[in-house]
């Protein structure tokens, strides 16, 4: 495994991390049974990764997790948890309270049964809530900083909107913020121009999601996500191949389009940790070799940004 250093976090982390939320939420979407996903962490510990990633609103992968973690100690593993800037009641969402804040935050330190979140996050962050967050969620967390219930604070985006990543980028303005967690893949290259450099610059930790998503991991989604694209005037006719789009990425080791596009982001220097979603142990070892293996030539690189960077918009999800 390699390993960064998360930023201004000092802490290092492996450059592939383990999700527990997406298509997958560790496999309790698809009934994947609570012993295989105790298995497949474990799995990930013994290939040397190190950052665990989940979220009240996953299920229950936090307390699965929990379960899944006893035993090893805690010095082993680096563990981000979030909480949503927002509360929904009934039909209505409203914003959270502070109180609500150190509530979802010890509900999540019970269900992980440890007393100290490494990095605690606000999850998916939309323009309209990001001032509350700021200014009404932020001084909770320092707070609960200085009480030692969590080490170093972080902001999430909301992918499948905020095509152009206002918010992560008022967050770096901001400097109030330890770690990033940025939607990044082969077809949404625009980070590389705005938030990735800008998080270098304030030496802020730099966590990717979103590699490859459901759109990337099915060649059937991939053709249909371009054949749209084609159709709306957002790529050229002739810039992909209708079948197998971007099969042209498969060469020199890079055997499978998940390898591509877990190489892809990972050989970004200003990315810190790549998570996967996955709840397959054999897809697992998969993108610890894609992460660690060859990287996409320059040239396929350049190819992907002129086709995809022009688009403006998020890709993949
Ligand atoms: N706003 C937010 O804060 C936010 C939003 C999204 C995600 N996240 C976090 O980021 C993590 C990563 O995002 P993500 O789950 O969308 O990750 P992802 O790794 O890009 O996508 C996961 C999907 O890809 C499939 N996959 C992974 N490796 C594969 C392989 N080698 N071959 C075939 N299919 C493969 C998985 O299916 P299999 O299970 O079959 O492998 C799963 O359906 C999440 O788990 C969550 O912790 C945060």
């Amino acid at each position: 495994m390699e390993y960064r250093r998360l930023g201004r976090t000092n802490l290092d982390v492996s450059l592939l991390g383990l999700g527990s939320g997406g298509p997958s939420q560790l496999g309790q979407k698809s009934g994947v049974s609570e012993s295989d996903i105790h298995a497949l962490v474990d799995t990930a510990l013994g290939l040397g990764v190190n950052l665990i990633d989940t979220a009240a609103a996953y299920g229950e992968s936090e307390a699965i997790l929990g379960r899944a973690l006893k035993g090893t100690p805690r010095d082993r593993y680096v563990l981000c948890t979030k909480s949503g800037p927002t509360v929904r009641e009934g039909t209505e969402t409203r914003p959270r309270t502070e109180s609500e804040l150190a509530e979802s935050l010890d509900q999540s330190l019970a269900r992980l049964q440890t007393d100290v979140i490494d990095v605690f996050q606000i999850h998916a962050v939309t323009p309209e809530t990001y001032g509350h967050t700021r200014d009404v969620l932020v001084p909770e967390l320092l707070r609960q900083r200085d009480r030692g219930t969590i080490r170093f604070i972080g902001i999430t985006e909301a992918f499948a909107s905020d095509h152009e990543r206002v918010v992560l980028q008022r967050a770096l303005a901001d400097g109030v913020w330890d770690t990033i967690l940025v939607g990044y893949n082969l077809l949404t290259p625009g980070p590389e121009d705005d938030v990735l450099p800008l998080a270098r610059d304030k030496d802020v930790g730099v966590l990717v999601m979103c590699a490859v998503r459901r759109k990337i991991a099915r060649q059937s989604d991939l053709e249909a996500l371009v054949a749209v694209l084609k159709r709306d005037g957002l790529i050229a006719p002739d810039a992909l191949p209708d079948d197998a789009p971007v099969d042209w990425l498969l060469h020199d080791g890079i055997e499978r389009v998940t390898d591509a596009a877990y190489a892809y982001v990972a050989a970004n220097p200003l990315v810190h940790s790549v998570l996967t979603g996955t709840a397959d142990a054999e897809h697992l070892r998969q993108n610890v070799d894609a992460v660690l293996g060859p990287s996409l030539p320059e040239k396929d690189r350049a190819r992907l940004k002129a086709i995809f960077a022009p688009t403006g918009r998020k890709l993949g999800d």
